[in-house]
């Protein structure tokens, strides 16, 4: 794998015959998936496709894989409570991913990398995952053996989980956490406008309807600090996250088809 430039690594800026090619060297990608949705009374929206797709595209550059649009929307019912939060149904997710892996492999992709920067895409990603290697072999793909999709949560990446517990420690949260928050200072500076002190968040707990959710986490936020958030921090949460992503695609790539 050779380090490269952003241009080169995003799909939508190659042409059909530059991705022949390239299939001809490399059969892995990566998909950036992320969230629209609240986090917190500070936070950007956008918190998760901004956080996940930075991440895959500092993977990409690292690597030399090519990194697919990011899937913007996510599977967020439980934060529609909370104005600009846009979701997408676990079945409507799982169509989605479902379809963006079959027509990948399609093209004769075989190792689909999947870079998320929202928890509750995991399950229906899986989910999705374990339809698309159906639907491979019924449609009689000639790849669908050889057809890998793996999930890489950033956020859990256990480098980024220690750094987060040495900046932050508990008031790290679980949502709007202070880690994200801090990738999207590094990325977008005009977000630091928006950063103020919060009371204590209300602690993380079960997950219900909207309302339920909204009740119990009335700012939005479960148990984080996002005041503790900085551009130089997410600075360092995109270099480990990407160092931790690079070394686990690579092993992803190398896997043996049996
Ligand atoms: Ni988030």
């Amino acid at each position: 794998m050779v380090a490269t430039s952003t241009e080169t690594i995003r799909l939508q800026l190659r042409s059909w015959p530059e991705v022949e090619e390239y299939l001809s060297r490399c059969k892995g990608v990566i998909v950036p998936l992320g969230s629209t949705e609240q986090h917190g009374p500070t936070g950007a929206i956008g918190t998760d496709a901004l956080t996940a797709e930075a991440v895959a595209l500092e993977v990409g550059r690292r690597t030399g894989v090519l990194v697919t649009p990011a899937q913007a929307f996510g599977m967020a019912e439980h934060h529609l409570g909370f104005a600009g939060t846009m979701s997408l149904q676990p079945a409507t997710l799982l169509a989605v991913i479902h379809d963006v892996v079959l027509s990948l492999a399609r093209h004769g992709f075989e190792r689909i990398y999947v870079i998320n920067g929202h928890g509750g895409n995991i399950a229906t990603t899986k989910a999705a995952f374990a339809q698309a290697y159906g639907t491979a072999a019924s449609r009689g793909l000639p790849n669908a053996a050889a057809l890998r999709c793996k999930l890489a949560n950033w956020f859990m990446a256990p480098e980024a989980m220690q750094l987060a517990r040495e900046l932050y420690a508990d008031r790290e949260g679980h949502h709007a956490t202070p880690s994200e928050i801090a990738i999207t200072l590094h990325l977008e500076p005009s977000l630091a406008s928006k950063q103020r002190p919060l009371p204590e968040a209300a602690p993380a707990g079960p997950i219900h309807s909207p309302e339920d959710f909204r009740r119990r986490h009335p700012d939005g936020r479960m148990g984080s600090d996002p005041f503790l958030a900085s551009a130089e921090h997410g600075a360092r949460f995109l270099d480990v996250a990407a160092t931790a992503l690079v070394a686990d695609l690579e092993r992803f790539l190398n896997e043996p088809n049996s």
